[in-house]
């Protein structure tokens, strides 16, 4: 069984134990994990000290050399990725190979964000007036609170860890309750690597409501980077505007995964297999609603359905495992509460059943006849669910897309090229997948719009969350 990190909360670069301590356990059996530290007040309030502390030395440091740091980083998670890999199944549930993916997957914001860490540039003005230079140039934000998920353990912490450090902020993150062990596992190799006391502080907290609230209370955070869901970020930015600091969300999705009359209907398959059991249905990301056009639903929905059989649902940890167990009872009872209003109302099973709440392993289920009443299609499933609808044409499958308060991002198949680009376009969406089941990389901007957020992550405009610009005028002659 992997290694456990030290189980309390890492402050100013030390192990700090808590007299509070809460459970971690096994999603799959309930099996004990680890006790953890509670972080209190007075502990979450020593790391803001100690990042506030740590600020003004890591802000001097040379972009290159915090590069380095994250680009160590990097390597160090890659050569512990069984052991990572494993304590992420253990405590979120998922399948060893999509934990095995994840540590690649946050590994590589890592090294993106050391190379950007080089390339924080500025810029030079033509000025109106002689004798003026005007120049920008790009500063940290300062230390900066980073709430995040159980759902990606790994990837979302280190998607804001390396924009933050790379752009000179210090960091406070707090991680879900569910799963504070990655969390404590990446502190265990910043320490390693040599990152200075206090640029990395971790403080897992059973009430995250309390700990964000602190956080988003202390007066030297300067900016609060949140993922998670739509209404715990509505609340974060009401008390972060009470204190104007710069705040980045990355909330829920429902997203539509769009197959028209011209799809590659087995490539519509494959990435259907990706964007909607990914994590087990359990991802900000995951396709929602199915919109297939009437001319083709039969053909996607059979080909569909032969290769859900396929998944092996089991324990995490089992190699050959596709469908580990949802993550807690609350998720298994919202599935199940999603699909009883579905079937109630009309919705037609084509393979699974919905769960009967004994365990929180969930067999996939695939639906037909979905209204847009059913309230699986307004809110997030984040179960193995394929709802299924039909479209009459392009226009009604792009309106039937749009029909939601969130834009994280939108799938869509379709061979035509100008199709592509048109219906791309419509969707209203900060991310669109065409004929890609899988946007998720480091190298682009990842967030949405609408109630799925604001600010992006990854990508070269990462930094730009972590940094505000700063221009100079000056008189040269
Ligand atoms: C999420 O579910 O919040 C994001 C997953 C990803 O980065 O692909």
């Amino acid at each position: 069984m992997s290694e456990l990190p030290p189980c309390d909360a890492f402050v100013d670069g030390r192990w700090v134990p808590g007299s509070q301590r809460f459970s971690v356990k096994d999603p799959f059996d309930d099996a004990l994990i680890a006790e953890v530290t509670d972080s209190d007040d007075a502990m979450i309030d020593a790391a803001v000290d100690a990042a506030a502390r740590a600020f003004p030395g890591w802000k001097r440091r040379p972009g290159p050399e915090r590069g380095r740091l994250l680009a160590q980083l990097a390597q160090r998670m890659l050569s512990a990725e069984r052991r990572l890999a494993e304590l992420c199944t253990r405590e979120n549930g998922k399948a060893l190979k999509e934990s095995i993916a994840e540590v690649r997957y946050a590994a590589s914001f890592f090294s993106w964000f050391a190379g950007e860490a080089e390339r924080t540039y500025g810029e030079t003005i033509p000025a109106s007036q002689p004798g003026q230079r005007l120049t920008v140039i790009r500063e940290p934000v300062g230390p900066a609170a980073l709430i995040t998920p159980w759902n990606f353990p790994y990837a979302m912490l280190t998607r804001k860890i390396g924009a933050a450090l790379a752009a000179g902020c210090t960091i406070v993150a707090k991680p879900a309750a569910l799963t504070p062990l990655s969390a404590l596992a990446l502190a265990q190799l910043a320490e390693t690597v040599g990152i200075p006391p206090g640029v990395i502080n971790i403080v897992p907290a059973a009430d995250g409501g309390r700990a964000g609230g602190r956080l988003c209370g202390a007066a030297a955070i300067r900016k609060i980077s949140f993922t998670g869901s739509t209404q715990v970020g509505m609340v974060l930015m009401r008390n972060a505007a009470a204190d104007l600091k710069r705040v980045s969300l990355e909330l829920g999705g429902n997203a539509p995964f769009v197959v028209l009359a011209d799809a590659d209907i087995d490539a519509a398959v494959s990435g259907a297999m990706v964007a909607k059991f990914r994590n087990t249905g359990q991802s900000c990301v995951a396709a929602n609603r199915f919109i297939v056009d009437a001319s083709v639903a039969d053909t996607f929905t059979t080909k569909l359905c032969a290769s859900v059989a396929r998944l092996v649902v089991g324990r995490g940890l089992d190699p050959d495992v596709d469908i580990g167990p949802l993550v807690d009872d609350a998720s298994v009872a919202k599935v199940k509460r999603l699909l009883e209003d579905a079937i109630g109302r009309g919705a037609k099973v084509l393979l699974g059943a919905p769960p009967d709440g004994k365990t929180r392993l969930v067999a996939p289920i695939v639906l037909a006849g979905i209204t847009p009443q059913m309230q699986l299609w307004r809110e997030e499933i984040f179960g193995p669910v394929v709802a299924i609808r039909t479209a009459a044409d392009e226009a009604d499958a792009i309106a039937q897309a749009n029909d939601t308060e969130f834009g994280l991002v939108s799938y869509l198949y379709t061979q035509n090229g100008a199709r592509q680009i048109r219906v791309a376009e419509a969707m209203e969406s900060g991310m669109v997948g065409v004929n890609e089941g899988l946007v998720s990389t480091p190298q682009a901007p990842f967030g949405g719009i609408k109630h799925s957020g604001m600010g992006r992550e990854g990508s070269r405009h990462g930094i730009d969350d972590y940094s505000n610009l700063k221009y100079i005028a000056t008189r040269i002659g």
